[in-house]
C-alpha cells in the first residue's frame, strides 16, 4: 500500500507562532521511516507552499491573515486531490488546523470523482466551526469545518467543488466550544461525541457506531487529528491545549480500531507546535499514534 506524505508549514491560522516547524519535527521524530518499517511504500513529497497572495476584503476586524488562508487553501486543495488520485493514503503533516480547509476540500473532491460519500472524523478539543463572521479571536484555525462543509460566510475563499455533508461529519474529544459554534453544530447536524459522552460510554462504542455508518455507506474516511484532542499532560506541544483530554491508552486504542476497520483513506496531523513542545514528546506521540493507525501492533 502506498502513502504520500506532504508537509504543510502553515502557522498564520493560529495566534501563537511555531506550527511552521511542525513538519520538520514530525520528520525528525521519524514519521516517514516509521511507516516504511510497517511495510508501507512511503513517498515524502516535501513541504507544500501557498499560492500567490491576493488582497481579500473582509468585514470582521478580528480576522487576521485571511490572504494566507486563501493562498494555502487553494494550494492544498490541488495537492490533496492529486495525492488522493495517486496513492492509497495521503498524510498531511501540519501546520495549524486551517490547513484542513484545503486538505479536506481536495480529498472530498476525489471522493466525489469516485462517486463515494466522504466521511470526516474530527479528533479535537474544538469544533472549529466558526465562519469569517462569527470568530471573535480571528484565528482562522477555528474555521475549517464550517468551510469544507459548505457553510456561507467564507467570501474570498475558493468555491468548494464538493462540500462534505455535515451528516457525515463526526467529532470526538470536544470540550471547548464557543457559543456561535454550538448553534452552528446543532443547526447543520454534525455529530459531536463530546468529552462527557466519552466519559460515560468510553471511546469504543461511539467510534464503532461511526465506523459502521461509513462501512454501510461505502464511504471514504478522512481523519483530522488536532494535538489538543490529547490531554496536555501527554501532548504539551500545542498552542490551544485544554485540560481533560484523551489519554495515551484511549488515543492508541482509537488508532488501532481505525486501523482494523480498514476504512481510513487520508489523515491530517494538525496543530503541532514544536516551539511549545517538551523535548519532542508531542512529535513522538503523534508519530506513534500514526504508527498505530497504519498497523503497528503490540504483538
Ligand atoms: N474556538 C477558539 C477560536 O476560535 C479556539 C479554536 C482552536 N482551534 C484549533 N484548531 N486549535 O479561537
Ligand atoms: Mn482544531
Ligand atoms: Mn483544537
Ligand atoms: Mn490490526
Amino acid at each position: 500500500k502506498t502513502c504520500h506524505i506532504l508537509g504543510v508549514p502553515v502557522q498564520t491560522g493560529a495566534s501563537r507562532k511555531g506550527c511552521i516547524m511542525g513538519p520538520a519535527a514530525l520528520r525528525t521524530a521519524g514519521l516517514p521511516d516509521t511507516l516504511r518499517q510497517l511495510g508501507w511504500d512511503v513517498t515524502d513529497l516535501g513541504d507544500a507552499r501557498p499560492d500567490q497572495y491576493q488582497n481579500v476584503n473582509h468585514t470582521n476586524p478580528a480576522v487576521h491573515h485571511l490572504p494566507d488562508m486563501v493562498a494555502w487553501t487553494s494550494s492544498l486543495t490541488r495537492h490533496a486531490l492529486q495525492m488522493a488520485r495517486t496513492c492509497d493514503v495521503p498524510v498531511f503533516m501540519g501546520g495549524d488546523h486551517s490547513m484542513s480547509a484545503g486538505t479536506v476540500a481536495g480529498i472530498a473532491q476525489h471522493a466525489a470523482e469516485l462517486n463515494q460519500p466522504q466521511f470526516v472524523l474530527w479528533l479535537d478539543a474544538h469544533t472549529d466551526l466558526h465562519t469569517l463572521h462569527t470568530t471573535t479571536s480571528g484565528n482562522l484555525h477555528g474555521t475549517p469545518v464550517a468551510y469544507f462543509t459548505g457553510q456561507t460566510g467564507f467570501e474570498g475563499l475558493p468555491p468548494l467543488a464538493a462540500p462534505v455533508d455535515p451528516h457525515n461529519m463526526y467529532m470526538m474529544g470536544i470540550r471547548s466550544v464557543d457559543p456561535e459554534e454550538k448553534r452552528h453544530a446543532r443547526d447543520i447536524g454534525v455529530t459531536v461525541f463530546d468529552m462527557r459522552t466519552l466519559d460515560e460510554s468510553g471511546v469504543i462504542r461511539p467510534l464503532t457506531h461511526f465506523l459502521e455508518r461509513v462501512e454501510h455507506a461505502g464511504g471514504r474516511l478522512h481523519v483530522s487529528l488536532d494535538v489538543d484532542f490529547l490531554d496536555p499532560e501527554i501532548a504539551p506541544g500545542g498552542g490551544t491545549v485544554v485540560p481533560g483530554g484523551i489519554t495515551f491508552r484511549e488515543a492508541h486504542l482509537i488508532m488501532e480500531i481505525l486501523h482494523d476497520s480498514g476504512l481510513v483513506t487520508s489523515l491530517d496531523l494538525a496543530e503541532l507546535n514544536p516551539f511549545l513542545d517538551v523535548r519532542g514528546k508531542t512529535a513522538h506521540l503523534l508519530t506513534d499514534l500514526t504508527a498505530s493507525l497504519f498497523g503497528r501492533h503490540i504483538l
